[in-house]
């Protein structure tokens, strides 16, 4: 069965992808043929079922504006009540193009010019630069490890979270790049520091679906239901099925006053607009993906294992921090460099792999890299044995 994920199609062209163009490559890593592995997105084809309903959608030669009816709907919200007991109710359901779009339009729209944001670095970088991007400010709430674990240092966030100025806290859940998947208990916490201070949670649950068998993702919405609902969660099928390029996104508020912002601020931005072939996606993949995600799912696991024996066995120096969740690794490299020009240099000029140096996470980054490992385990290996052989060189 994970076979099929072990293969990489040859025939294809890929210079439109944003992970494999060379001039992209050569922007971030200074060199155009470098091994990739850096955006969040994957090589594995996708599911059987949806090549077939996109081919059926393609071979109507009709492609008009499009609408989420409530048949779009149904199939998403079944998904996340079978697979995580997170309650979706219809009414509260919107639609844009992107996690990214959804989550700079809810800061623009519902936060003031100069407020604070509170984020958890080391965090996904997009959250920084949407964040500044649009007049506001970054407030860390730094992670830190502890016994191989990532802790959230709750004394602080209460102190941020309990500053007039810091209004909303934009929660990574599952957490990436360090792969936590939150406990309730860490999840309750978070909510309640950030009820009690009327901050405005903002939950980013892309990576909600690729969770490890010892974990259990919990969805924020369900922690917030007996408590509060100043709350937006925000979703794609994007990461779980390899489809971020049929761009859909979307976005959940249990709270009818923050939905008809969003609604609002959708409609006159016009970021809302539907395409064929998302619309299939989503119903396919939600009525159909089940055992294909977690044939996936298991594969990633297999990979995630096979990574830290192979670290343990032949490169001790670099440690994996072993995620709970989502297909990103977190390698520590603190042991082999001593800063980012060092690790620049053994990464992309001697090993030649595209990964992203830590810092690009923020604060607590420094000597880490990340690693997208949604590709096959052959090629993901053969990135690690040339990192083998540079130091084994240095
Ligand atoms: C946590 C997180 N949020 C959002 C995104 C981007 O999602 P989208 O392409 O839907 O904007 C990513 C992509 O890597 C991500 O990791």
């Amino acid at each position: 069965m994970a076979a099929k994920f072990d293969k990489y199609k040859k025939d294809i062209d890929r210079s439109t992808f944003v992970r494999y163009n060379k001039d992209y490559l050569n922007n971030n890593f200074g060199i155009p043929d470098i091994a990739p592995f850096w955006v969040a997105d994957s090589d594995f084809i996708v599911m059987p079922e949806l090549v077939k309903a996109l081919k059926k959608t393609a071979k109507r030669g009709l492609y008009p504006y499009e609408l989420k009816t409530p048949a779009i709907k149904q199939p998403l919200i079944d998904w996340y009540k079978k697979r995580h007991k997170v309650e979706i109710k219809m009414e509260g359901l919107l639609f844009t193009t992107s996690v990214n779009t959804g989550l700079a339009a809810a800061i623009d729209e519902l936060t003031t010019k100069g407020d604070g944001i509170i984020i958890q670095p080391p965090v996904y970088q997009a959250f920084k630069s949407i964040i500044k991007n649009i007049g506001r400010k970054v407030v860390n709430n730094r992670l830190s490890l502890k016994n191989g674990v990532y802790k959230i240092d709750f004394t602080d966030l209460e102190n941020k979270a309990s500053e007039k100025n810091n209004t909303a806290m934009l929660l990574c859940s599952p957490h990436n790049p360090v792969g936590r998947v939150w406990t309730k208990k860490e999840l309750e916490k978070i909510a309640d520091i950030c009820i009690a201070n009327d901050v405005l949670m903002l939950t980013d649950e892309i990576h909600a679906d690729i969770i490890y068998s010892n974990s259990t993702f919990i969805g924020m919405t369900e922690v917030y239901k007996e408590k509060s609902d100043n709350i937006i969660m925000f979703g794609s099928a994007g990461k779980s099925f390899g489809i971020p390029g049929l761009v859909d996104s979307f976005i959940y508020s249990p709270n009818p006053i923050l939905k008809k912002a969003m609604q609002e601020r959708i409609m006159r931005f016009h970021l809302g607009k539907s395409n064929a072939f998302g619309n299939t996606a989503l119903k396919t993949v939600y009525k159909y993906g089940y055992k294909w995600l977690d044939t996936k799912t298991a594969y990633l696991a297999k990979t995630v294992n096979t990574i830290d024996e192979y670290l343990k066995k032949n490169i001790p120096s670099v440690t994996l921090v072993k995620p709970e969740g989502t297909y990103q690794v977190w390698l520590d490299f603190n042991k082999v460099t001593k800063n980012d020009k060092e690790l620049k240099s053994l990464l992309y000029e001697k090993a030649k792999i595209g990964i992203t140096l830590g810092t690009e996470y923020g604060i607590g980054g420094k000597g880490y890299a990340r690693m997208n490992i949604a590709s096959p385990r052959p090629m993901i290996m053969e990135a690690l044995k040339r990192v083998e052989s540079v130091l084994a060189k240095k």
